[in-house]
């Protein structure tokens, strides 16, 4: 059996579409036939209620994991999705994070977790928190691989210098192989504007990490996020329904 594939979407400041990446890109890959796991690993729980797992209710979640509380295969939930699987995260995870934090060995605690479920997925999605805390440090350690959410109306090209700093010190501390897989740029309105932000910010250089789909700006995302609902469930035809599809897939033939 093939190794899983962990992902973790990380990115600027708040508002850059990491939640919301994480969540239809582990949809759609869960659509295209692949075993996919969403962990959600921000006390905020966007990833957990975007999902609409909260109307069925669940006895454990990520808190419980790292609190010895329950196993990390009790605490998974199915979902809507044949393929898909949530670890859910809420506030809890806050106070339990806090306990860990501050020691250096701690920040592999999530990676330690998954390696007893990694061999039955095809990809482990994980949705990080913004900040350089505990968690998004322990969910960057996690990952093989880094999906860099991006949005054109932030000056992001200090935020990505620094972020290039974190994950060099992370492959250090941690001795892992973290490696970016690509940018993926979200709400946009043209594919114009893309080249346009990377002149503009000076990060010509990182034009070939960009993916080739980037996913536009649409009221189906708010829509989608108001009913608490993937957007394939809340309308697959819609622009950024497709576009998380398109993604999907470029991700699939990059780990082919
Ligand atoms: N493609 C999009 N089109 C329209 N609104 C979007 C889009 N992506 C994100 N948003 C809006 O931005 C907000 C923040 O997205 P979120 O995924 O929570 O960001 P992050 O997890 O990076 O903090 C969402 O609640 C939504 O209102
Ligand atoms: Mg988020």
């Amino acid at each position: 059996m093939g190794m899983s594939k962990i992902l973790t979407i990380s990115g600027q400041k708040g508002g850059s579409g990491k939640s919301v990446t994480a969540v239809n890109l582990a949809v759609s890959l869960a659509l295209y036939g692949k075993k996919t796991l969403l962990m959600d690993c921000d006390p905020q729980g966007s990833a957990t209620e975007w999902t609409g797992i909260n109307a069925l209710g669940y006895p454990f979640n990520l808190a419980s994991v790292l609190s010895g509380k329950s196993t990390i295969i009790e605490a998974i939930v199915k979902t809507e999705f044949n393929c898909m699987d949530i670890l859910p995260a809420g506030f809890d995870l806050f106070p339990v994070a806090s306990k860990l934090a501050g020691t250096v060995a701690n920040e592999k605690i999530l990676r330690l977790f998954l390696e007893d479920i990694e061999p039955d997925y095809d990809y482990i999605i994980i949705d990080a928190p913004s900040s350089y805390g505990f968690l998004s440090v322990a969910a960057l350690t996690a990952a093989d691989w880094l999906i860099i959410a991006m949005c054109t109306r932030y000056n992001c090209a200090e935020g990505f210098h620094c972020l290039l700093k974190l994950i060099r010190h992370i492959r250090d501390t941690h001795q892992t192989s973290l490696k970016i897989s690509n940018l993926l740029f979200n709400r946009c309105k043209a594919d114009t504007e893309i080249s346009r932000f990377l002149v503009d910010q000076n990060l010509t250089e990182i034009k070939n990490m960009v993916s080739k789909t980037f996913i536009p700006e649409d009221e189906a995302v708010i829509k989608s996020i108001d009913k608490k609902m993937p957007l394939a469930l809340y309308d697959i035809k819609s622009p950024a329904s497709s576009a998380y599809l398109s993604f999907a897939k470029e991700m699939i033939l990059v780990f082919k």
